[in-house]
């Protein structure tokens, strides 16, 4: 039997008869909107948190999915306390990213049903616990604690770098609510899911750096795939390339100096040499991808090094750029445009990279970019990480305009079919690329 959305999104489908007496109090409080209730019932964040275990349904669920899709019967009053609600719950330790039994988070359900400012709501603690995160360096990786669920769902995996979403509530002033430090100390730290899946191979352990580099690569037909399968680089992001280098170099004059970090397919750097640089360096550390790059047919092998119009102007270094960056810092080295797409790493990186060595690397009037796949496994986590690095971005100095191009989903829709045929998983899952441009402030 097909069940309607609406039918799915019923409380009898989503409270089920066997929840415990006390969660089941929360959770129908919080369908209600009923926010003294709410007040009365949450005295610990483990209750705004607390979950159906036949549903995975949470009070943040549960409020958000009461008010079923924008319509003409919608009463003003009620959509106020639901607001009041998620504001609680949240306040409360409620945990923004926590999938139900359909893999969808609070923030999921809000988008589904159109309810823009509850989801917001759910956008704006994503940030906040990312935030958190961040200040006691964390972006650790924890267990979501069902993955095989999560991969026979529609769960998606984010691309490059790993991207791991974690959940700390922060109290708010004037509120009562635990104080920032008492819902770390309350474990909310510990206990939170992770939605955004990094690359995984056969045991589903997470693809790090090291291992990825010890990988063995396949380049075939239109993709380049570890030995997991996992996705590093494929066709379909032509066009973002395509366009990154239109940001990067508009008008595309000759005679800038050229950094890309991480060659893949070498699809950027074929269109900015195309672009007849000064100066063409290229960072990468896989040694399967550099021996691709030295093949006979490749066009980055010694010929288009002996082209360069200085020794040493066109250049692939073999290594980490954690390690060939520092080398560029210190030889003075200094680029128009710079480009970031690596794979296997983790946002910190990314945010290590444009934080630490960006400012030095470029010129005063250079633009930055990135491949900004954070989160694309879901609408919400892709917001929260446009929002967290465009934070983390102005901290390190940096101006981003995000620009939105469309991504042709045809051959995208499906995991393992069309352009996912023979890859692990679906690590793109949006019809809308925000491209970044960066510049130096002011
Ligand atoms: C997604 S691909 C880049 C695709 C490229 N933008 C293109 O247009 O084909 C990522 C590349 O980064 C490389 N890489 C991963 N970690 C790296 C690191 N720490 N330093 C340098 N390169 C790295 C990978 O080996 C891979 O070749």
């Amino acid at each position: 039997m097909i069940l309607l959305d609406s039918e799915r999104d019923a409380i009898s489908a989503r409270i089920s008869e066997s929840c415990p007496p006390e969660t089941q109090r929360v959770l129908t409080a919080a369908w209600a909107h009923d926010v003294e209730a709410v007040k009365k019932l949450l005295d610990t964040p483990e209750r705004a948190r607390c979950q159906d275990p036949l549903t995975g349904e949470t009070p943040l669920h549960a409020a958000i999915r009461s008010c079923g899709p924008p319509s003409d019967d919608d009463d003003a009053a009620d959509l106020e306390a639901a607001k009041e609600t998620v504001h609680e719950l949240l306040l409360w330790g409620g945990i923004w990213n926590d999938v139900d039994d359909r893999n969808e988070t609070p923030g999921c359900v809000a988008h589904r049903l159109g309810r823009t400012e509850l989801y917001n709501l759910c956008v704006e603690a994503g940030v906040r616990a990312e935030m958190l995160f961040g200040v006691l360096e964390g972006y650790e990786e924890l267990e979501s604690g069902d993955e095989a669920e999560e991969e026979e769902d529609e769960d998606e995996d984010a691309h490059r770098p790993n991207e791991d979403a974690e959940m700390v509530i922060v109290g708010e002033d004037g509120e009562d609510a635990p104080e920032l430090v008492t819902a770390v100390e309350n474990g909310a730290a510990e206990e939170t899911e992770k939605t955004f899946q990094p690359p995984t191979n056969e045991a589903g352990v997470d693809v790090n750096s090291e291992a990825y580099l010890r990988s063995k690569l396949t380049y075939s037909e239109g993709k380049l795939v570890d030995d997991e399968g996992n996705g590093v680089m494929m066709a379909w992001e032509t066009d973002i390339m395509r366009q990154s280098v239109d940001a990067l170099l508009p008008g595309k004059e000759s005679g800038k100096r050229i950094l890309n970090i991480g060659f893949g397919m070498g699809i950027i750097d074929t269109m900015f040499a195309e672009t007849k640089p000064a100066k063409h360096h290229i960072v990468e550390a896989h040694p399967e991808v550099i021996e691709h790059t030295s093949s006979p047919d490749s066009k980055f092998g010694a010929n288009w090094e002996a082209s360069a119009p200085e020794p040493g102007a066109y250049k692939i270094y073999q290594g980490k750029w954690q390690e060939v960056c520092v080398q560029l810092l210190q030889e003075g080295h200094v680029y128009d445009a710079i480009y970031f797409d690596t794979f296997g790493e983790d946002y910190s990186q990314l945010r290590l990279f444009f934080t630490e060595l960006v400012p030095g690397l470029m010129d005063s009037n250079g633009t930055f970019s990135f491949f900004n796949g954070l989160g694309a496994d879901r609408a919400i986590c892709y917001d929260v990480y446009t929002k967290v690095s465009e934070l983390h971005l102005t901290d390190a100095g940096l101006d981003v305009e995000w620009k939105v191009i469309d991504v042709d989903m045809s051959q995208l829709a499906e995991a393992g079919e069309g352009e996912w045929e023979g890859v692990r998983r679906r690590y793109w899952t949006l019809d809308k690329y925000r491209l970044p441009i960066c510049k130096f402030l002011g």
